[in-house]
């Protein structure tokens, strides 16, 4: 621990606070358990940040990056091309509600959405079209840390202090309020013209707290975008590959929905590896087209984007997906940790409410008034007693892997209410 807090920064970490924060030093790990320095474990309960999608040390993924160590770990995508990055970005445009693809690859979620404003607004631009230059974005929206990411982002998490370096939005309410589709609509009809892009997470606001959307809602605010030609951005950078119980969360608006972009991250390597994308619909892409170092071109692209061995595991694990059948266990371990929750923890004390989309859950605690950190030591109480969970403020995140079982599902809930019994005990005898 004093080696770890004399060197590593950590991200979201006060440094003062880290090593009195009980912190899990992590050295292995199997199946969906860590395994710490002292031999402790830990089910993974929040896929170690929503990026775990089969567990840990899965070997049919473990082969596929040893397989690929044989062939080149890494080649630039910038002007040359790589034979896995081609064959990982085949596999996905079979599978993205994208209409005609085209996969641009980096390597961490706020990029895929830099990519995505980036682009639309070059489209505009190189469509010879002066107006469409702001964002629209919803309340309480968080797609990552990078400025342009902050700003369509709607601050928290300590980020106000770089209020002067976000460009500005447009911003409707997000979905903890009923009505967030018919203002978000009533914005896009009174300011089309000006519009490069709506931005939002489609069917679940993650970092916001697991804030939850009705699919009709995503399909009418898809459907108006189309019909007012303004492009759409999906971010399914947490969404994305399997965590809602369909590969992609967009799916379920319908096949009609279909995003202009779309960001990929977190579980696209299935845990494994940083890589993301933006993927482009066959229109976006066409603005681009023109002379070779013209004004049309995207001058965009990260050292590491389409990393050959980030897009060999990728690519099995797009397969695996399909060859175990994983949605289908997201959909039955789901509906299992609904009726867990909702028995368990939503009428307990100290709870206020339980959302949940697939395997995508937030169990907001109701601490009394003069309590603090609640979420923080609930989370704590968790993790001494074999569960790794994290909290957003005082909303106890549960994203466990894709590939849980019911027994782990009833292991996590058992401990996430006896952990919210213990500190409320703490506090209110
Ligand atoms: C919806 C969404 N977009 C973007 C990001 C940023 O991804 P990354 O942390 O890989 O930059 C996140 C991370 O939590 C996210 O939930």
């Amino acid at each position: 621990m004093a080696r770890d807090a004399a060197v590593v920064w950590h991200g979201f970490t006060q440094m003062s606070a880290y090593p009195g924060n009980s912190p899990v030093t992590v050295e292995r790990a199997e199946g969906r358990e860590l395994i710490d320095v002292n031999g402790n474990r830990y089910f993974d309960g929040i896929s170690s940040l929503w990026v775990t999608t089969l567990g840990h040390r899965v070997p049919e993924l473990d082969a596929a990056v040893i397989d690929q160590l044989g062939r080149v770990a890494h080649a630039t995508l910038l002007g040359n091309g790589s034979r896995v990055a081609v064959e990982f970005a085949e596999a996905l445009a079979e599978v993205v509600p994208v209409a005609d693809p085209h996969v641009l690859f980096a390597s961490d979620g706020a990029v895929a959405v830099e990519q995505a404003l980036k682009i639309a607004y070059q489209y505009w631009v190189n469509r010879g079209d002066d107006g469409h230059r702001q964002f629209l974005a919803l309340g309480g929206a968080y797609h990552g840390d990078t400025v342009g990411a902050l700003s369509v982002g709607d601050g928290g998490f300590g980020t106000a202090i770089f209020d002067q370096l976000r460009f500005p939005v447009l911003r409707t309410s997000g979905y903890a309020s009923a009505d967030w589709a018919d203002k978000m609509v009533a914005c896009i009809e009174a300011h089309a013209p000006s519009l490069a892009a709506v931005v939002i997470e489609p069917l679940v606001q993650g970092a916001s707290g697991i804030l939850v959307a009705e699919p009709s809602d995503l399909a009418l605010v898809g459907r108006v975008c189309r019909s007012l030609g303004v492009l759409l951005i999906c971010d399914e950078v947490a969404t994305g590959f399997g965590r809602t119980g369909k590969l992609f969360a967009s799916e379920w608006a319908g096949p009609d929905f279909r995003p202009d972009l779309l960001c990929l991250g977190k579980g696209i390597t299935g845990g494994y590896l940083p890589l993301s994308a933006t993927v482009a619909s066959g229109a976006v892409f066409e603005a681009f087209d023109g002379p070779d170092l013209g004004e049309s071109t995207f001058y965009h692209g990260h050292s590491y984007g389409g990393n050959a061995l980030g897009c060999a595991v990728a690519l099995r694990h797009l397969q695996l997906i399909e060859e175990w059948d994983v949605l289908a266990n997201v959909v039955a371990v789901a509906g299992r940790l609904s009726t867990r929750l909702a028995a368990a923890v939503a009428g307990q004390p100290g709870v206020a409410a339980v959302r949940q989309r697939g395997l995508m859950a937030g169990v907001e605690l109701d601490p009394p008034e003069d309590a603090s950190r609640w979420g923080r030591r609930v989370c704590a109480a968790a993790v001494a007693r074999g569960v790794l969970l994290r909290p957003l403020g005082d909303v106890v995140v549960v994203m466990p892997p894709l590939t849980t079982t019911p027994e782990e599902v009833d292991r996590v809930v058992d401990v996430l209410s006896e952990s919210i019994r213990a500190v409320r005990a703490e506090d209110v005898g």
